[in-house]
């Protein structure tokens, strides 16, 4: 946990309790997750309730807790997807990556979530990178939709 950071962060904000959910959100971006001893961090430091703090983090589905990948992808397994073949795309990505869906690989590039429905059924099935559509996905075509990912560098 970078301390410093987490600091000029709380500075910028002025210690605006107002502010809590835009602070979280800065203090998520250093490591893509907020890891439990920040949470601490910020609730000793800004002399705000830690219950409070932990009922926002957990409340809002855009904070993690656990880390997570640079990449997440959404494998949407709503009905049009799933009759496209869904569950053999989510079978092909788990035994790729070696994580189960919600699970982030071990370099922590990658992120797995699946979703129910991401409103582009006629482009069945359908996974999400980021903010990229891939659509008519097969088990063959998804190393290549990885391997685009896989070779970013560092931010
Ligand atoms: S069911 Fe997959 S996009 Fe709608």
């Amino acid at each position: 946990m970078d301390c410093d950071r987490i600091d000029s962060i709380l500075e910028s904000y002025g210690y605006d309790h107002s502010a809590i959910i835009s602070i979280m959100q800065d203090v998520q971006g250093i490591e893509n997750y907020i890891p439990e001893e920040a949470l601490r961090y910020i609730s000793e430091k800004m002399e705000l309730n830690l219950a409070r703090i932990f009922d926002i983090a957990t409340f809002y589905k855009a904070f993690s807790l656990e880390p997570r990948g640079r990449h997440t992808i959404k494998l949407c397994c709503g009905t049009a997807c799933h009759l496209g073949g869904a569950a053999q795309n989510l079978d092909q990505l788990k035994r790729t990556l070696r994580i189960e869906e919600g699970g982030t690989t071990e370099d922590r590039l990658f992120s797995l979530e699946t979703v129910n429905c991401l409103g582009t059924c006629a482009l069945a099935p359908v996974v999400v990178v980021e903010e990229d559509y891939y659509d008519s996905v097969k088990p063959g075509s998804l190393g290549k939709i990885l391997s685009t990912y896989s070779s970013d560098s560092e931010d």
